[in-house]
């Protein structure tokens, strides 16, 4: 299968374009290293992608180039039987101008999906977030619950997942939305709650919590991330549709920097500083629908999936701390 991961030298892609190279695909990595984290991380993930090429049966090409160009993107997905559009501005950060998520994140999928309408693709699997959701009425969120995202990362993501759904009905595109709720894992990108409390622990400083720490989050492990994309690949079950993937565990922002205070340095004290109130309270995913399009399981409890991040944090600390503690 030919397959276009676009953002796929950054960690979900990464790892997607991973194992697709290594089950045999030819994949095709998009990407512009875009420099809001340090790009020897992105070059890491794309020497792991050609690597599982050669340990696989598959192949592995990089393109250095922007969702923002129509002209490539037409090029490269005309070549493609699948695309996994993982390439965005991601995450939830006051400092990044909001137009910034609308052209990649808006315009980017655009260009993805008019492609797609000149070209015979089977699928596309676009990465959304469960930031479309915004304060929660209810929990956990269904797919049904209302969408008013409370930050311009989450307003972006919502306005290109109504593209996908007007593409896939108007234009018989086919085209699945994950929403994934916080991922971790291995190579997570630097910045994210886990990754800086893992490291600030290791380094025997404090883990900081930005509010009082009662925000809760349902985290999910890359594994099960890639699960659901992978199951994507044969089944058409969910062409059409939003589905949420998260763990459908939760845990408060506090107690996971106590879980990782505990097994790193029990005894640090915890810090509190002000929060940021871009993000929403509560996050926690109602998962009965992925499990009914594609047998979705999440296979880790959070404590279960830090724990072995952690592990994974002290085998690979030498070259992965230096890359997301900016030195
Ligand atoms: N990590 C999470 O917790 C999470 C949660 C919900 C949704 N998502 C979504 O999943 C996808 C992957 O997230 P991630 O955590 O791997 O983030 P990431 O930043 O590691 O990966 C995104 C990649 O896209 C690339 N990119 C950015 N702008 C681009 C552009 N204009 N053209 C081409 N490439 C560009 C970046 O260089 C990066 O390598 C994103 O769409 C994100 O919004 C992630």
């Amino acid at each position: 299968m030919d397959i276009l991961v676009t953002g796929g030298a950054g960690f979900i892609g990464g790892h997607l374009a991973e194992r697709f190279a290594r089950n045999g695909h030819d994949v095709v990595v998009l990407d512009n290293f875009d420099p809001y984290y340090d790009r020897r991380l992105k070059e890491h993930n794309v020497e792991v992608g050609r690597e599982s090429a050669a340990d696989g049966d598959g192949s592995y090409r990089l393109v250095e180039g922007d969702v923002r160009d129509d002209q490539l993107i037409a090029e490269l997905v005309a070549d493609a039987d699948y695309v996994y559009h993982q390439a965005a501005q991601a995450g939830v950060r006051a400092d990044i101008e909001p137009r910034k998520y609308h052209t990649v994140n808006v315009d980017g999928t655009l260009n993805v999906l008019e492609a797609a309408r000149r070209s015979d693709i089977e699928r596309i699997v676009f990465a959304s977030s469960s930031s479309v959701y915004g304060n929660a009425r209810y929990l956990p969120y269904d797919e049904e619950h209302p969408t008013t995202p409370v930050s311009p990362y989450g307003a972006s993501k919502l306005a290109a997942e109504r593209y996908a759904m007007v593409y896939s009905d108007r234009y018989d595109i086919p085209v699945v939305s994950l929403r994934y709720f916080t991922v971790y894992g291995p190579r997570m990108r630097p910045n994210m709650a886990i990754s800086n409390f893992v490291s600030r622990c290791m380094n025997g400083e404090p883990p900081v919590i930005y509010g009082d720490g009662s925000k809760t989050r349902d985290f999910t492990y890359i594994e099960d991330i890639l699960d659901a994309n992978l199951a994507l690949l044969g089944e058409d079950a969910a062409d059409g549709e939003v589905v949420n993937i998260g763990s459908s565990d939760t845990i408060s922002i506090e107690q996971l920097a106590e879980t990782v205070r505990d097994a790193v340095a029990p005894d640090l004290e915890l810090v509190y500083t002000e929060g940021y109130d871009i993000d929403a309270e509560h996050t926690h995913a109602g998962i009965e629908k992925a499990h009914d399009l594609i047998g979705y399981e999440p296979s880790r409890t959070i404590e279960a999936g830090v724990a072995e991040f952690i592990e994974w944090y002290r085998a690979n600390r030498e070259w992965y701390e230096p890359l997301v503690c900016g030195e």
